[in-house]
């Protein structure tokens, strides 16, 4: 009878969502090629393989049978995200390399953050998660970051963090991309990001059979083996590259040693490629190394970490001990410390 109905503005508020683009620019991506393909072995940085195809076969591997890492983690955050976020106390939740966000919500529920913050590399991919998010959670406001998080200095000047403390979140064991140097680096960038009040909440994959870890890292479908060529198609997109992905073929070793998966991409013949212009040669049996997946023991991780100025808190564990969600703290800045003196305390710098 009468249209005032359907004319009534909606009452639902309006969730906010805020996304910012610090994506790498293409000449500093030629950059970062040009310097990996000129290693020993080649190798190119992680996150290349984090396009908007790339996200998406990511997410296929977290589904396969072989790959257990993210139903594990899964699990024991449903489980304790109560017992989590009591820990963690007040303050925005920033995840990092949050892909597509699928495993924060039980956190978000029991923690009730003032914000959440998101960052990741893959664009496209961040900003639906972060749709998908906001509609699950409508009461917190969301930021959405795309960024190389290994590169941020500071989190962008938003209302929305001014005065809070922050709590970092990076699961899945994406520590494992870095080398140990490198990821004590990127541990001690997180204290800084996250300041001498904040926590990290961290999930860290643990050696086991070398059997069980090649499998997980190859499945049967061969998402992993698509996912790794997929950064050859890349390649050839954005850097008017000549690979021929059916050049390569996809390989994941388990080295006891250095306690990692190394996936590459091994070039099957001699073959000369360019990319830009510039040309690449590949002798037959060559590997291009597409990631690295360093697992940590618990005891190992800890003190990966104290090097970087994170101290051990909690530790939440799966039943067959392959997986960990570790709590970490800063430890304490020492009275009167130069700021010049020695790395030991850089979790304390803010
Ligand atoms: C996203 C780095 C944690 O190492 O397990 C999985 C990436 N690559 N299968 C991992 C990956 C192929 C994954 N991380």
């Amino acid at each position: 009878m009468s249209s005032q109905q359907g004319l009534r503005p909606r009452l639902a508020p309006q969730p906010a969502l805020t996304m910012v683009d610090l994506h790498p620019a293409p000449a500093d991506m030629a950059r970062l090629v040009n310097e990996g393909l000129s290693r020993t072995p080649k190798q190119l940085p992680a996150w290349f393989l984090y396009d908007s195809e790339g996200s998406r076969l990511f997410d296929a591997i977290c589904e396969q049978p072989e790959y257990g890492l993210t139903r594990t983690e899964t699990a024991l955050l449903r489980r304790h995200a109560p017992a989590m976020a009591a820990a963690l106390g007040e303050g925005v939740l920033v995840e990092f390399g949050a892909g597509s966000a699928r495993k924060v919500s039980p956190l978000l529920d029991a923690l009730a953050p003032p914000a959440y913050v998101a960052l990741d590399i893959s664009a496209a991919h961040l900003e639906q998660a972060c749709r998908n998010l906001q509609q699950r959670h409508p009461t917190i406001p969301v930021l959405g970051i795309c960024c190389d998080y290994s590169l941020l200095e500071q989190l962008p000047e938003q209302p929305l963090l001014a005065g809070q403390r922050r709590l970092g979140f990076y699961p899945g064991s994406s520590l494992g991309n870095f080398d140990p140097h490198e990821a004590v680096t990127l541990l001690a960038q997180f204290a800084h990001l996250l300041g001498s009040d904040g926590r990290l909440l961290i999930g860290i994959d643990q050696p086991r059979s070398a059997e069980a870890l090649e499998a997980a890292y190859n499945d049967r479908a061969g998402h992993s083996a698509a996912f790794a060529r997929n950064l050859l198609t890349r390649l050839n997109r954005e850097l008017n590259g000549s690979f021929d992905p059916g050049g390569f073929r996809y390989e994941a070793h388990w080295q006891a040693q250095e306690s990692r998966i190394v996936m590459a991409l091994v070039s099957e013949h001699d073959q000369q490629v360019s990319l830009d212009g510039t040309p690449w040669r590949f002798a037959a049996g060559e590997a291009l190394v597409t990631e690295y997946s360093h697992k940590y023991s618990p005891q190992a991780f800890i003190a990966l970490a104290a090097e970087a100025g994170w101290r051990a808190l909690e530790r939440w564990s799966a039943d067959d001990d392959s997986f960990s969600l570790h709590l970490l703290q800063p430890f304490p800045r020492r009275p009167h410390q130069a700021d010049s003196g020695p790395d030991l305390q850089r979790g304390g710098r803010r």
